[in-house]
Order: C-alpha cells, then structure tokens, then sequence
C-alpha cells in the first residue's frame, strides 16, 4: 500500500484514501475523472461506484472503463468492503460504449490491441456486485450491468442491445449474458431489432431481481450490499463461486463444485462460529476466518 500511496500517478490517491478510511467527501474532490468513489452503508462496507459522465449518457469510454476497473480493484482489496454497488444518474445506467470513440477504429485496431480485452473485469470480480440501473442501460451499458450479480432497477430504466442499429453486435457478452438471462427468443428479439424493453419486462424476464421508484434504487441496492456485507466476506465469495458454476458448467459438475465449496465451508471458522451462534441463540459474529 505505502507503494500505491507514493505512486505519482492521478489515479492512485484514491486508492489509497479509500484504504485509509479518509474518503469523506472524497466524491466532491475526486482524481478520478468519470466516476464519483465512496465507502456506503452503516458500517462503511458497500463499496460505490457513480459512473460520472452525465453529458454523454454515461457512454463507456476507455478512460471509464479504465477508472473502473482501478476503483474495483480497490474494494476488491479492501478487507472492509463485503460488497459493490455500480450505479449511474437518474437518466442513464449507461448509454452504450462510447460510439463517438469507436466511430473510426479498424478491424486492425480491434484486433490488434485487443479492443474490450480489459471491459471483463466486474465480471472477475470476487466480491458480490450490484448493479443499481436508472435510465438507459444499453449496448456495453446493458452488458456491464449483466456482468454484475444482482441487477436492482428504477421504474423508468430501459435495457435494449442496440447494436444492431449501427451495423455491429454486442462485444461485451451481450448475446451470451441476456440470452442466459432472459431466453432465446427476448434475446434474439433485442439483438436483431435493437428494440428496448421496460424495467417491468425485464423483470419479468428475469433480467432484473427489483424494482424500485427511480429515487430509492440505490439506497435499496446500498442496503442490499450491506446485507450481504453482514456475512461472512469468505463463505460469500465461495456461494457466489458456485452460483457461477451454474453459468459454466454441466449440472454434474456444478453440483460437484457446489460439494467441493460446500464440504470447504467447514474448514473455516466462520462455518462453525454460523452454527454455534444458532444453537446458543445469539447472532454470529464472522470474522471472514
Ligand atoms: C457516445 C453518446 C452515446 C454513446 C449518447 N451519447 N449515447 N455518446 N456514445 N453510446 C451522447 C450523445 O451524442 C449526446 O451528446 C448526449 O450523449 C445526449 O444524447 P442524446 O442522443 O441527445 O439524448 P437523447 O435524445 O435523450 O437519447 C438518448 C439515447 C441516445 C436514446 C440513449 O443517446 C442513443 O440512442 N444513444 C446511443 C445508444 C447506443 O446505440 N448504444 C450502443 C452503443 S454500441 P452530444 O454532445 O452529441 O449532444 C455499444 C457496443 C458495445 O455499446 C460493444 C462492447 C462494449
């Protein structure tokens, strides 16, 4: 950490603030220059995330998404935080990748340098992460908010892959993350049309777990994270871990994966200290051992 902190590069104060517990108000005096960085929730353990970027919707340009991966690294290694809310404005999630951005890229450029390579990086995240999604969530706005684990939305959001409108496809898992979630034939549907759907659909696509007025989504998210943050931050990790089997692997082996975790949970201390705290009718206190 001492060598983050001397880093003279822009974006490493932060990080360091972050660790040291001196990130009050540190959203207003922010290095970073497209999301907003905060500890949320009673006890400081939901990291937040405020894509900043109002004037352009939100759009996911390189320097975003580079700051958002920096930032979750952050509160991936902060032992404090147990869980991740990614949130926007009141208009937008996100409006897509930045359009303007990639209107001249080659194939070449893509190919070549690896283009999104590094837009992967909530979905390796080890802690739980929530996307809170107002507004628009399209395009990369869309699959950002699918590579998170638990989408909570507000009455007025839309989800759509419009790709397809500009004469490309979904690059950031948009095909495969929405047609897991929601089905073949709504997948297949948004991706060929470039049609929306409503908060209401997409819950009821199971796209969504929540819907909330626009102006509570991200304090039931931040909640939501603080329960999360309640338990213990290791038997968190390995539910989540198996839960993502689901998505990977056959049901054999998932459930084989499942046993494995499962069988693990009680080599921790947090698994016997759960049920004690059960039988002797008091509230378990983890300690992420
Ligand atoms: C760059 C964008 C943008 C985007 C909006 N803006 N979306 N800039 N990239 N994806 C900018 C506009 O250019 C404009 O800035 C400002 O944001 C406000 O947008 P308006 O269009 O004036 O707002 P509105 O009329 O309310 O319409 C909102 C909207 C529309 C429906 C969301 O902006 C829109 O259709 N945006 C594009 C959505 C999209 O196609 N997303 C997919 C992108 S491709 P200026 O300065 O010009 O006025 C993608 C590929 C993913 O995501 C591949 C893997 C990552």
């Amino acid at each position: 950490m001492a060598a983050l902190c001397r880093g003279a590069a822009r974006l490493t104060l932060p990080i360091c603030q972050i660790r040291q517990g001196l990130y009050r108000g540190y959203s207003a005096g922010s290095s970073f220059q497209y999301i907003l960085v905060e500890r949320k929730g009673q006890s400081q353990n939901v990291g937040f995330i405020q894509l900043n970027r109002p004037k352009a919707l939100n759009a996911l340009c390189d320097g975003l998404i580079n700051e958002l991966n920096q930032a979750l690294d952050s509160f991936e290694s902060d032992p404090q935080v147990g869980a991740i809310v990614i949130t926007g404005s009141e208009k937008a999630f996100a409006a897509g990748a930045d359009i303007k951005e990639m209107q001249n890229r080659t194939f070449q450029d893509c190919y070549g340098g690896s283009f999104l390579a590094h837009w992967n990086r909530v979905s390796s995240a080890r802690k739980p992460v929530i996307a809170a999604v107002n507004g628009f969530a399209l395009g990369g706005g869309c699959e950002l908010a699918m590579m998170c684990d638990i989408i909570y939305a507000g009455e007025k959001a839309q989800f759509g892959q419009p790709e397809i409108l500009l004469g490309t496809i979904p690059g950031a898992g948009g095909t495969q993350r929405l047609t897991r979630a929601v089905g073949k034939s709504l997948a297949m549907e948004m991706v060929l049309t470039g049609d929306r759907i409503s908060a209401q659909e997409a819950k009821q696509a199971g796209l969504v777990s929540k819907i909330y007025p626009a102006d509570k989504v991200v304090e039931e998210a931040i909640s939501c994270g603080e329960k999360i943050a309640r338990n213990s931050k290791l038997i968190v990790s390995m539910a989540k871990e198996s839960v993502n089997g689901a998505f990977e692997l056959s049901l054999a082996e998932g459930n084989k994966l499942e046993k494995r975790l499962f069988y693990s949970t009680f080599a921790t201390e947090d698994r016997k200290e759960g049920m004690t705290a059960f039988v002797e009718k008091r509230k378990a206190n983890f300690t992420d051992q």
